[in-house]
């Protein structure tokens, strides 16, 4: 009997363009869709995008565009990115919907009626001159611990420090640069305290698996708190019911974005949504990163819970992706975009490579690139594309196209292959799919084997007839190999049931072996990765920033990076306001308790300006003195914690030792514009 499975994966945010680390999970989860559908279960996969926050908000005003325009725009970015990738979504929604809206507001309902809803009031940052809450990330300033420069509010990239917004040095609004004050206002609470008991008892029947019970059971340990659901306008989501500047916390209608997903598929097809969201011949799954665990694993269920619906059967968490061994960086051009990706190489490739990579555990995947070129050249290229060229083009062009019948040693090999059957079929359903890799690779060999002993090329000068009953052999192990690896490389698949003449594959066709069948001409099925083209990909995901003028009340690293929205545009007439000119280097020095700062004495033509620049990781005072450099002069001087800054060298780079400050021929004048 066939089963009935849901699975949706986690919301992409709708302010970040899809990237390979994002891919992890999607090409995960879709493996795992079209496997179920390949042994003839129903399986209906569901995602949407999750719009709404802060994050969303401030990117469409950068923008100069409304939220509604900025999620719509990347609703289409992200369906095309994944469409690439051959992710194949049952619907592929967006949690600013009506369903999702009614939805959130029937279980905030429900659980203010059952008591599991308090309101407090609470004290948090604000930015007065924004006249807004800040979210921790929305707070700059230096790490209390290692007093690295420009670090969000809840912990720092440089030393990995977490702690309170209120211990950053010197605080700022990232997006005004304000000093941010606080404020209290009330806010509401879900007691998820009260669901502990049911909590527990989802997790001891196997919801997260083991290593993750084991985690969870620290968190009960040191007692759930209540969990705050409310954030103050301007925010862009859904308002609370009977409030009018109060809206859900972006992590209340993100989950519920899977079901308002379910509920519009089900509207527009026909389906009773109710059956295939909550009834029980429905088996429900999340697939997640290790990351959202608290939410997946605590809050969501409660809230489900507490609405009397089903909870997921259970939640598959995978490990997060590392490039050549690292976390994904902007500066050395391993934060690489699906749509960067997709331009230099096929995204099969990335499938089959995290393929091989991806096991039901919670570890971390390493995408080795020098390991990814070998991999699919000697895997792709030279086992399973090399089968079938080295068979279909000598069938058509010499034998008419056509298959024989198989001979025992041909059933010999096939036998080998279709025994194989079923612990792949159990290494699929379990997310072992770097073992499903391994033992097709395996399969290959023994095929690839079978041609080298059988000579084909050199049995055609002899023997037409029996060089026809070798080919039939491969032709048939080709055949099994690829729908063993069709959940992976669905278009791979494609082209080979073409070649083959056969309509699509499953794994119920596995035994059903192809005999005196005319096949069709050979058409190339993949090529080899070369260096140029990965180097290509990480060229082109280098930050292409342009010279921007570095400031001391600037971050050094830009708050907006290049590959976040472009701001708001400026005029030619607001540009041209910026006076530029060459200054020379009079004095330079380091400043105490700044990291990145360095004190500087400009001669601007017979002009003294004080400015304080970032860039003391990428000069030392003494490479500066007598140096020109040019300086924008007419910035309004600026208040700061060490002085007053009276203006801003022009300088650019990623950050740290990578800023350059811009060159001027040494024969130019102090005071001159530059134009
Ligand atoms: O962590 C994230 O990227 C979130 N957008 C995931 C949301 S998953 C679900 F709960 F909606
Ligand atoms: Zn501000």
């Amino acid at each position: 009997m066939s089963r009935k499975i849901v699975v949706t994966s986690a919301l992409f945010y709708a302010n970040a363009p899809i990237h390979m680390g994002h891919l992890v999970e999607s090409i995960q989860t879709d493996i795992w869709v079209r496997f179920q559908k390949a042994i003839g279960n129903k399986c209906l996969y569901f995602c949407a995008d999750d719009t709404h926050g802060t994050p969303v908000m401030i990117s469409a005003k950068r923008e100069g565009i409304s939220p509604e325009q900025l999620i719509g725009r990347v609703h289409g970015e992200h369906l095309r990115d994944l469409k690439k990738f051959h992710i194949e979504f049952d619907n592929y929604y967006t949690t600013h919907s009506p369903e999702n809206k009614q939805f959130s507001e029937q279980f905030y309902n429900k659980l203010n009626e059952k008591g599991s809803i308090v309101k407090r009031e609470i004290e948090q940052a604000y930015c007065p001159s924004c006249n807004m809450f800040l979210p921790d990330r929305f707070i700059r300033g230096a790490c209390p611990q290692c007093k690295s420069e420009n670090q969000y509010g809840d912990s720092c990239d440089s030393c990995g420090a977490t702690y309170q917004p209120t211990e950053l040095i010197n605080p700022a609004c990232a997006t005004c640069g304000a000093a941010p004050t606080r404020k209290t206002s009330v806010h509401y609470f879900f007691k998820l305290a009260d669901y502990q008991q049911q909590l527990k008892d989802i997790i001891s029947a196997g919801y997260t698996g083991k290593s993750v019970a084991n985690k969870l059971d620290e968190w009960f340990s040191a007692g759930l708190r209540d969990w705050d659901i409310s954030r103050d306008g301007p925010y862009f989501g859904f308002k609370i019911p009977g409030e009018e500047n109060k809206f859900f916390y972006v992590w209340l209608d993100a989950p519920i974005g899977y079901m308002a997903s379910c509920k519009n598929y089900c509207d527009r097809n026909g389906l009773d949504f109710n059956s295939v969201w909550n009834g029980s011949d429905y088996e429900l799954y999340h697939f997640i990163g290790k990351d959202i665990i608290y939410f997946h694993a605590l809050f969501w269920p409660a809230m489900l819970i507490g609405n009397g619906f089903k909870v997921a059967k259970r939640l598959f968490i995978h490990g997060f992706l590392t490039v050549n061994g690292v976390k994904m960086s902007k500066s050395k051009g391993t934060f690489i975009k699906a749509a960067t990706y997709a331009n230099h190489l096929d995204p099969e490739y990335l499938r089959y490579y995290y393929a091989s990579k991806l096991t039901d555990g919670v570890d971390d995947i390493d995408l080795n690139l020098d390991d990814f070129i070998a991999k699919i050249n000697s895997d792709l290229v030279g086992k399973l594309a090399n089968l079938a060229s080295r068979s279909v083009p000598m069938l058509t062009g010499k034998l008419d196209g056509k298959l024989g019948k198989l001979d025992s040693a041909g059933w010999n090999l096939l036998n080998q292959l279709i025994a194989a059957k079923e612990a792949i079929i159990s290494d699929y359903e379990n997310l072992n799919f770097a073992s499903v890799i391994r033992q097709i690779a395996a399969l290959a060999d023994i095929a690839n084997k079978y041609v080298e002993q059988n000579q084909p090329w050199s049995m055609i000068k002899t023997d037409a007839e029996k060089t026809r009953v070798v080919l039939t052999a491969i032709v048939n192990a080709v055949k099994i190999l690829v729908i063993y690896l069709k959940p992976v490389l669905p278009i791979f698949a494609e082209k080979i049931e073409k070649i083959l003449n056969i309509a699509p594959q499953s794994f119920a066709d596995v035994d059903k072996i192809l005999e005196e069948h005319k096949i069709n001409e050979y058409v190339r099925l993949a090529e080899r990765v070369e260096k140029d083209k990965v180097n290509a990909m990480l060229e082109e995901s280098k930050p292409t920033q342009p010279v921007l003028p570095t400031e001391a009340t600037q971050p050094a690293v830009p708050v907006v990076q290049l590959d976040e929205p472009i701001a708001a545009e400026c005029t030619i007439e607001d540009f041209v306001k910026v006076d530029l000119r060459v200054a020379k280097v009079l004095k330079a020095e380091a400043v105490e308790g700044a990291d990145k700062l360095l004190h500087l004495e400009l001669d601007i033509g017979g002009v003294i300006k004080n400015v304080f620049a970032g860039i003391s990781k990428a000069y030392k005072p003494e490479q500066l003195v007598g140096r020109l450099v040019i300086c924008v002069a007419n910035l309004k001087p600026r208040r700061m914690k060490f002085g007053l800054s009276e203006g801003m060298v022009c300088a650019g780079g990623p950050g740290g030792a990578e800023v350059f400050l811009l060159n001027i021929d040494s024969g130019a004048k102090p005071g001159q514009r530059i134009h």
